[in-house]
């Protein structure tokens, strides 16, 4: 009887994510979450194809070839591709604010960010799953193309690792880890910013749940300056130069995939090849820190680490990164902290942490995710299993919310942020249908 009921429950959170994905369905792409973010985005799209995968791999195909057809002409890829004009004015800084021009297509607005690469990692997926084959591959090249402009535009010091120029591109937009960036930020650079936000009344309790005014007005002032270079270059003195290891993790994972299409697809991917030898010999000597057996972002700034333990500090586990031996102590860290679910954004005692504030305590769904990923691929499927559980109980708990209460005992009733978020309906699809 309990089997049964377990099973039906399941079934039943499984049609509520696919009517979710369907009500956010606009045509040839899928909205994160109804009124809060009524644009395409990027690596949510990477996700969001990855729950439409099972049943509808054509659809999975679509969606990435709408964002892609915001990919730029130097092959840069933007982390918002903003269809539907009549949206504007809803969201904010929209594309108007970004006013990218030089390299962006025309007249499909976009902005002048990109974000963490999934794209490739999904390809094989679809791949797999015998998708067209003409249209896989037409979308290869865009992702490869996309893969070459990181590498010729935002590697580190011949390092195979790439820099991001902005907390979204991350994104994990306000976690802890870019405070001490944004402390090097003066009051008086931000005087003639305006803010004109839309995010804070579509949320409940949004003065706990979202970044703050004085947070934002940064993230504005380095969209200025990039916009200033029309988002293709930063100067020296710039001052968010981070190398995140969230973001290379996924390249890495995402090159992994694109190396292994390339053969069955016959197209060449030696530049790719040598990136990814390169990059994987210095990941640990920039990232890893062997005191904590934690990954932090490098601060290519002050030249250190920045040691927060956050869920991404777990993340290259996706990559296959470190070694098992590693990442069975990584988890077990995790797996007995008594209080708290996996994987808190950032972990309960660190000083930055907030149990509600977006990236700064809650669960995302998108990092559990491939946190399990990764442990398949270790073939450590206990504790995959142990992931999967829990990353299922909370949206069974909460709803198919943005992000989550990090503790066991909340007293929350519903999740945190965004209600319907795609995403999260996505990848607890892939979830339960593997
Ligand atoms: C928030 C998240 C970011 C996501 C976007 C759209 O900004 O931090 O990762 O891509 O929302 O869902």
């Amino acid at each position: 009887m309990r089997a049964t009921g377990f099973f039906y429950a399941l079934m039943e959170l499984l049609q509520r994510c696919v009517a979710v994905l369907n009500k956010n369905r606009r045509g040839n792409f899928t909205i994160p979450s109804p009124r809060l973010y009524p644009f395409q985005w990027n690596w949510d799209s990477g996700f969001i194809a990855m729950g439409h995968l099972h049943d509808k791999p054509s659809l999975a195909l679509t969606e990435l070839e709408a964002l892609f057809n915001g990919q730029w002409e130097n092959g840069f890829l933007p982390h918002i591709v903003f269809y539907h004009e009549e949206n504007y004015k809803t969201y904010f800084p929209s594309a108007d604010y970004w006013n990218a021009k030089v390299n962006a297509p025309n007249p499909l607005k976009t902005s002048g960010i990109t974000q963490p690469p999934v794209h490739g990692y999904v390809l094989e997926a679809l791949f797999n799953a015998g998708v067209d084959k003409n249209r896989l591959t037409s979308l290869f090249k865009k992702v490869l193309r996309y893969h070459n402009y990181l590498y010729k535009n935002r590697e580190f010091n011949n390092s195979g690792l790439v820099a991001i120029w902005h907390n979204w591109e991350s994104g994990m937009d306000n976690s802890p880890w870019w405070d001490a960036v944004f402390d090097t930020i003066r009051d008086e650079d931000l005087e003639n910013i305006a803010l004109n936000r839309k995010d804070v009344l579509e949320v409940e309790e949004s003065s706990l749940t979202r970044p703050k005014n004085i947070d934002y007005k940064k993230y504005l002032y380095l969209i200025n300056l990039l916009k200033k270079q029309h988002y293709l270059s930063i100067s020296s003195d710039y001052p968010f130069q981070i190398i995140d290891p969230v973001f290379n993790a996924i390249l890495i994972r995402s090159n992994r995939s694109l190396i292994n299409l390339g053969k069955k697809l016959g197209i060449n991917t030696t530049f790719i090849e040598q990136k990814q030898a390169i990059g994987l010999n210095h990941f640990n000597e920039y990232l890893f820190d062997d005191l904590s057996n934690l990954y932090f972002p490098y601060n290519i700034k002050q030249g250190k680490q920045i040691k927060i333990e956050c869920s991404g500090s777990y993340l290259p586990v996706f990559a296959g990164i470190p070694d098992k031996s590693k990442v069975i102590e990584m988890m077990d860290k995790q797996i007995n902290q008594p209080d708290t679910m996996m994987f808190p954004s950032c972990a309960p005692y660190e000083p930055g942490f907030e149990k509600k504030n977006y990236w700064r305590g809650p669960v995302w769904i998108n990092m559990n995710w491939m946190i399990w990923k990764g442990l398949l691929d270790y073939g450590l499927y206990h504790k995959a299993e142990l992931l999967k559980t829990q990353t299922i109980d909370l949206v069974k708990k909460y709803g198919i919310f943005e992000y989550f209460p990090p503790f066991k005992n909340s007293d929350d009733t519903k999740g945190l942020g965004g209600a319907d978020f795609s995403w999260t309906a996505a990848l607890i699809i892939d979830m339960i249908k593997n």
